[in-house]
Formats: structure tokens, C-alpha cells, sequence
């Protein structure tokens, strides 16, 4: 009886365990890619980001050739790395892989905004 009792009650603590676990798991910020939805809001400000300083080369929405014939789209920039990657040299300005563009420089919370919008792109 008394091996039954203590046998039920790591049981338990191990479920609770397991349970916290997943909880703390959640919580914790995601530092992996995950295929999360962008946030909403943030997309927005990126893609308006875009609208004013990219899309004048570059084609920015899901669909659209870009007005720049060299400049990639940017949803397929997908195809060439992962567009987190960009996040740093936005934020960096070291955007200077092509000389036709003009050198860019934003702050964190822009670039991860433009990066958002740029995430929404690749659903498309
Ligand atoms: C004046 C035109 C122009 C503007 C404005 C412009 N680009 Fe570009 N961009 C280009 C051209 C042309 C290329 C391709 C040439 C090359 O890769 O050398 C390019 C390429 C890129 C690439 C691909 C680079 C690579 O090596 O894979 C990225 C990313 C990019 N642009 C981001 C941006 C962002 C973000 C903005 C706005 C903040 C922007 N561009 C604005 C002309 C422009």
C-alpha cells in the first residue's frame, strides 16, 4: 500500500512537472523561426516602410514586377536566405550588396517591421 501511494505521488509530480514544463516552454521568447503569423501591426508599419523607401525598385507585395527590372522582388527573397537574415543588416546598414541601391539604415524596430511585412510575403 505504502509503495502504491508513493508510486501515484511521483506520478503526479512528474505530470505536474511535465506540465509546468510546456508552460515555461511557451512563455520564453522564440528565439528559433518558428512559422508564426508576423504580428499584425508590426507587418503593417513594415509594409509601409517598404511602400515609402524600397518600392520604388523593388516590387513589395505579393504580387507585381518590380519597377527596378533588377531589383528581386521581395518575396523571393525567400529563395536566397532566410529573410530574418536581413533583419541585422537593415538595422546595420550594411545593405550594400548591390550598388544601385541606396545605403539604408534602420532602427531595430523598424527592420524587424520591415521583416514582418517580408514574412507575410512568403505565404504568398
Ligand atoms: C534605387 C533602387 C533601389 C531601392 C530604392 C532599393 N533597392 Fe534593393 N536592390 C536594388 C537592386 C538593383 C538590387 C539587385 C542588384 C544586386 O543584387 O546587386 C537590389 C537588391 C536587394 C536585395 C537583395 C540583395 C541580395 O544580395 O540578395 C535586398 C534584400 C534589397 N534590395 C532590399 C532592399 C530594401 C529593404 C529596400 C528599402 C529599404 C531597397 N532594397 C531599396 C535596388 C534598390
Amino acid at each position: 500500500m505504502r509503495t502504491v501511494l508513493t508510486g501515484s505521488v511521483l506520478a503526479a509530480l512528474a505530470i505536474a512537472a511535465l506540465g509546468s514544463g510546456g508552460a515555461f516552454a511557451r512563455t520564453d521568447p522564440p528565439a528559433a523561426p518558428a512559422p508564426a503569423p508576423a504580428p499584425e501591426p508590426s507587418a503593417e508599419r513594415g509594409h509601409a516602410l517598404v511602400l515609402r523607401h524600397c518600392a520604388g525598385c523593388h516590387a513589395v507585395e505579393t504580387t507585381g514586377d518590380s519597377a527596378f527590372s533588377e531589383a528581386p522582388p521581395f518575396r523571393t527573397l525567400k529563395d536566397r536566405y532566410p529573410v530574418e537574415d536581413l533583419e541585422e543588416a537593415l538595422a546595420e546598414g550594411i545593405m550594400s550588396g548591390h550598388p544601385a541601391m541606396p545605403q539604408f539604415q534602420f532602427s531595430a524596430e523598424d527592420a524587424a517591421d520591415i521583416v514582418s511585412w517580408l514574412k507575410r510575403l512568403e505565404g504568398a
